[in-house]
């Protein structure tokens, strides 16, 4: 059988877009993003995510109330501390691998066993509004079986060294931590299981005829996502302007440090192990603790899933899904060409399993993790600066925050941080046209599998986000 050439009538959107171009904003250090978004998909994202944000902004009088009832950050012992870092999205951060740098601030120290580094740095390019203060920390973790304990932080401001018998200093130092903690995170790395899959998600669309078993397998996981990035990247009103008239931005400081940890998150950090450029995986990433065994539990039936509908492809599928990955190889790196993918099966199961993942799974655990968390322990603004050796420091933790602060922070919360899935990962329906007959029973079998992880999850006190609230798609 040879190729079957496709009439425009065969595509989405008759192959005329969206398509992936450099970002507007920062064409050069940011994955790229896809500016002109189908008007259906417009109207679709307004009414169903957009129309939410309207209504929840009636919250803003609430949110700043409960601000001014109960001013400032409240305490995070130490214990709470090393779960707060290693038992949650924050465990994202925590590694065993030392560059230059860290060694010429700690030392000897490093060539103990066990040492283990969290790694704030990215927060140097963030610039500060009046009277608000940020730093690039880097924590130093001893494990002691799979036990973890902090034993230094290192503030970079004010060059100093801190450890848990320095009083208000120790205390200050780690809200600084978490403050950085929350910038890194909404920032530097949630980002980057966002925007490098939109060129892969308007490349599907445009590219992929819709009876092509790829843009069948995709095309569910693929709604709400590309308004939603333009939104966050582009719009007068996103989060990322902070603006100081904003009811809902919570950051430290204005656009340009913010957006510069964005760059930071997709370019990498020169010489610090802890955060390399964005390259497209084919796994999850290593994450330790029970946040990466979460991970991990959920990847293989993906793969799984993958490796039972990606059969038999006719020849004329092998010639689009070989476009399909030469047009996503040019704008997402480490993306595989089309002859690459068609030479190797397996990583054609691997490419189209993480995009599921991440879009899923990676992206809601994010989510519900982060919009789960106190904001008064993880504070995105501090009004105390940076503690330094030697100075006498006292500590009011009513004073670290302003009630507005608060206010914000907990609006950006409820609107973007949370996680409010709209369609959910375990209703997706598939149509796979011919095949239905031989592939629904997968689709049964896949979601079977996925509830049985979610219980095991569970029992192993690693259920970060129960199967019921995961997404279809990204979409917040
Ligand atoms: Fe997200």
């Amino acid at each position: 059988m040879a190729v079957e050439l496709k009439e425009p009538k065969d595509f989405l959107y008759e192959r005329k877009g969206p398509w992936p171009q450099p970002c507007p904003e920062h064409p050069f250090g940011e994955s790229a993003g896809v500016i002109h978004v189908p008007f259906s998909e417009m109207i679709d994202w307004w009414l169903h995510v957009g129309s939410r944000y309207m209504t929840t902004l009636l919250y803003t009088p609430v949110a700043y109330i409960r601000g001014l009832l109960n001013p400032g950050l409240a305490e995070v012992s130490d214990h709470e501390f090393t779960e707060m870092l290693t038992n949650s999205m924050l465990a994202k951060f925590v590694k065993n691998v030392f560059d230059s740098k860290d060694r010429e601030i700690f030392g000897d120290i490093l060539h103990s066993e066990h040492i283990w580094i969290c790694d704030f740095e990215p927060v140097i390019v963030v610039k500060t509004f009046k009277g608000i203060y940020a730093s690039a920390t880097k924590t130093l973790l001893r494990k002691t079986g799979q036990k973890f304990s902090v034993i230094q932080i290192y503030v970079d401001e004010t060059k100093s060294h801190f450890t848990p018998g320095d009083g208000d200093g120790w205390e200050l130092a780690k809200y600084y931590v978490l403050q950085g903690g929350a910038l890194c995170s909404t920032l530097v790395v949630h980002p980057l299981l966002h925007f490098p899959m939109d060129a892969v998600n308007a490349i599907t669309k445009t590219a992929l005829p819709k009876d092509n078993i790829i843009f069948q397998l995709l095309y569910p996981h693929l709604r709400f996502t590309l308004y939603l990035e333009k939104a966050v990247l582009t719009f007068k009103t996103s989060l990322l302007m902070s603006k100081w008239w904003m009811p809902y931005a919570p950051y430290p400081g204005p656009y340009e440090g913010l957006r510069d940890l964005l760059v930071e998150g997709y370019e990498g950090i020169d010489h610090n192990f802890s955060y390399p450029p964005f390259k497209y995986q084919f796994e999850p990433e290593y994450i330790e603790g029970k946040y990466g065994e979460f991970h991990q539990a959920y990847f293989p039936v993906f793969r799984k899933f993958a490796t039972n509908v990606l059969v038999d492809l006719t020849e004329t599928e092998v010639f689009y899904i070989t476009k399909w990955a030469d047009y996503a190889s040019t704008w997402v790196p480490g993306f595989p060409k089309g002859v690459e993918l068609i030479r190797d099966r397996e990583l054609l199961i691997s490419t189209v399993a993480y995009f599921l993942f991440d879009v899923s799974v990676g992206h809601t655990v994010d989510h519900y993790n982060f919009g789960n968390m106190d904001i008064r322990k993880i504070p995105m603004r501090l009004r105390q600066a940076p503690p330094k050796k030697g100075e006498k420091i006292t500590l009011d933790r009513k004073k670290l925050t302003k009630f507005w602060d608060f206010g914000k922070y907990e609006m950006a919360r409820r609107l973007f941080f949370s996680e409010t899935t709209k369609t959910r990962l375990i209703d997706t329906v598939y149509n796979f046209g011919k095949r239905n007959d031989k592939l629904q029973k997968y689709v049964v079998e896949f979601k079977n599998e996925l509830r049985a992880v979610d219980k095991k999850l569970a029992a192993d006190n690693a259920q970060f986000t129960p199967i019921d609230d995961i997404a279809a798609s990204i979409q917040f």
